[in-house]
């Protein structure tokens, strides 16, 4: 590279010295400015084809959809190579990774010297929220990565508007993205570049900047998400006074039109994508219960005019786990996928449209897997990786909410913490009071999901939804969520609930999916001040005449199976807890420990197995 040249439109001498700066250290053989149109779009698209990164989905099947297929060894969320690199060590807490800044910036520049090598670097300019809101942030990724490019173009407000924004001094967050794998003169690029080897997801909260390196996968790759809208995000919400956390929004609407929001934290692959889209029961829609969309991943949270909490979604499209998405269980996300759709890690059917495990119907009699294999159902194998995703616009959501963009966001009367959990925990429950609530979001388990590499299936406390997300001390990050209860205008109502408790035998107990709606239901009349709740040792539960039940044959019996709290098992689990109080001691609220104990005390009173039948 000679001689850079900036478009006319970049006005910032902040951006330009930065993008300077970039291209004399990561030394690509060209630039690409990217201005966010379709054209562009397209030709990227084109390019990836002719590269071998994307196939072209049958037209007539999938219309202007892609699939790609990743390098085996880069399906997923690197957590143990993932850093908060804040000036102190004890600014980033127990639970994140830490490296003293000055010397992480080092590596950082010796990695990135050259690591753009025979390749192009692209200048994607995008907005966490609406474009020009006050509530939103700007951030500018430079990556090596076009299938980076049309992802963000999908799941960000992307293009040259945000210089506009920008303007001559405006603020944004640098993201340095590299896939870490230069091309030296003659060598023939791979389908799916990436560093099998060494792979760093930085963020210097202080500095407000991100650096990733080695991988092109989703939330290693995909900057404006976890990376911005969560980790940094969280450390300035924790600055200014709001929240970023890991949750969907929800709008529900119930037969005399009266609108409820409600955010919900699962965890990864735990069913925030589901919920959110969620399709009422027939006969609630007879009745005129309907549920929309606002966001299935992240919300910035923060006290409105009124001193109540208005929560926006950042993003502008999912990126969301394909197996398990059918017509029978998410309709919505069904439509949503039908074009303009970058599908990972799917199988390819002959007909050239994609399949997944738990899609609708028989499965094909033979596909190409996710690695490029042959694949028939009987072969043994997995046809799309278990963490496969799609990338599509929220636009094409037929449940969006109306407000989805409105920068004022949407009042959040309730906030739901869920965790996936064959045992233990019952299908609902509602914390007694904020502080309650807030020891229960800190305290949720969740076995591990094939989202992040790591130990699937072992139960791991992951409060908030946030263990890979927080930018800052978990701890401090609880006083946070406490504050922000005693800062606000009648609170939001807490609950807890729990779709994956299993039999004896491993099957769930509860259909989930659409279902759902009967436990939302419930939580948006106890969040209104209706609906009668029961005080179980942990919080207010329904009796099994409280959930509406038409349409669905589900017995008193199998109910109490669900919501049956164990005391030995209980008083585990509370037990369980110390690790999480031990390891965060330092700056751990004083109160839980009066709450753990009071909650301890509750159980030791109740019944060995306490049912809400019991009680009648
Ligand atoms: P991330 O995008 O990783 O943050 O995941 P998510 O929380 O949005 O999870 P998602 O809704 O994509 O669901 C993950 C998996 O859980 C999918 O395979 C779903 O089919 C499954 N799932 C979602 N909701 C339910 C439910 O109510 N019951 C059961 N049994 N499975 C569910
Ligand atoms: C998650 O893992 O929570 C996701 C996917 O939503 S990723 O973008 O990879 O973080
Ligand atoms: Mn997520």
């Amino acid at each position: 590279m000679s001689n850079l040249e900036f478009p006319p439109y970049i006005k910032s001498e902040r951006v330009k010295h930065w993008i300077a700066e970039a291209v004399a250290l990561c030394k690509p053989d060209a630039v690409h400015f990217c201005d966010g149109s379709e054209e562009e779009y397209n030709a990227l698209c084109d390019q990836l084809v002719e590269a071998g990164t994307f196939i072209r989905l049958n037209p007539k099947l999938r219309p202007n959809s892609f699939l790609a297929r990743s390098d085996p060894s880069d399906v997923a969320r690197v957590e143990d190579r993932t850093f908060i690199c804040s000036i102190n060590k004890e600014d980033a807490g127990p639970t994140n990774n830490w490296v003293n800044p000055k010397e992480m910036h080092a590596t950082l520049q010796s990695l990135f010297d050259g690591c753009m090598r025979g390749r192009t670097m692209y200048v994607v300019p995008f907005s966490m929220g609406p474009l020009g809101s006050p509530i939103s942030y700007i951030g500018i990724e430079i990556t090596d990565s076009a299938y980076v490019v049309v992802n963000m173009r999908i799941m960000t407000r992307m293009g040259k508007a945000v210089y506009d924004v920008l303007g001559e001094d405006g603020d944004f967050v640098p993201c340095m993205h590299s896939v870490g794998m230069p091309l030296e003169p003659g060598q023939k690029d791979v389908p799916w570049p990436c560093n099998p080897t060494t792979k760093y997801i930085v963020h210097f909260p202080e500095e407000r900047s991100i650096w990733s390196y080695g991988s092109g996968y989703g939330g290693n790759a995909l900057l404006g998400k976890k990376c911005l809208a969560l980790r940094i995000a969280s450390v300035i919400g924790r600055d200014e006074g709001w929240l970023a956390e890991h949750m969907l929004i929800l709008g529900v609407e119930d037969p005399k039109g009266q609108k409820t929001y409600v955010a919900a934290a699962f965890p990864s692959a735990c069913g925030k994508t589901n919920f959110a889209m969620l399709i009422p029961p027939k006969p609630f829609q007879e009745e005129g219960w309907k549920v929309t969309t606002v966001g299935d991943d992240i919300a910035w949270i923060k006290p409105g005019p009124d001193g109540r909490l208005y929560a926006i979604n950042p993003e502008a499209g999912y990126f969301g786990v394909a197996p398990g998405t059918s017509y029978s269980t998410n309709p919505n996300a069904m439509e949503t996928i039908k074009a303009n759709t970058i599908f990972t890690n799917v199988a390819l059917t002959p007909e050239g449209d994609v399949w997944w495990e738990g899609m609708d119907g028989p499965p094909p009699a033979r596909a190409i897997d996710w690695q490029g294999n042959e694949w028939t159902p009987d072969c043994g194998r997995k046809a799309a990786h278990p963490n496969a995703r799609f990338t599509a616009p929220a636009s094409q959501n037929p449940a969006i909410d109306p407000e989805w963009e409105n920068p004022k966001g949407v009042p959040i009367k309730a906030f739901i913490f869920g965790g996936r959990r064959a045992t233990v925990v019952p299908l609902v429950y509602q914390s007694f009071n904020w502080s309650f609530g807030v020891y229960l979001g800190a305290t949720m388990g969740s076995e591990m999901t094939a989202a992040a590499f790591g130990q699937i299936g072992e139960v791991r406390r992951d409060p908030f939804a946030m263990l890979p997300f927080i930018g800052y001390h978990m701890a401090s990050y609880f006083n946070h969520w406490l504050d922000m209860g005693r800062r606000v205008v009648d609170p939001p109502r807490i609950f807890s609930v729990n779709w994956f408790r299993k039999d004896k035998d491993g099957n769930y107990l509860w259909p989930g999916y659409g279902e759902n709606m009967r436990v939302l239901k419930w939580i948006v009349d106890r969040a209104n001040g209706r609906g009668r709740g029961t005080e179980s040792p942990l919080g207010y539960v329904p009796h099994y005449e409280d959930l509406d039940w038409r349409g669905l044959n589900f017995s008193k019996e199998q109910f109490q199976e669900l919501m049956a709290i164990d005391r030995e098992l209980w008083l585990k689990e509370i037990l369980s807890h110390e690790e999480l109080f031990i390891k965060l001691y330092e700056r751990m609220p004083k109160e839980f420990l009066a709450m753990r104990e009071l909650l301890i005390s509750n159980l030791w009173r109740s019944p060995e197995h306490w049912d809400v039948g019991s009680s009648e």
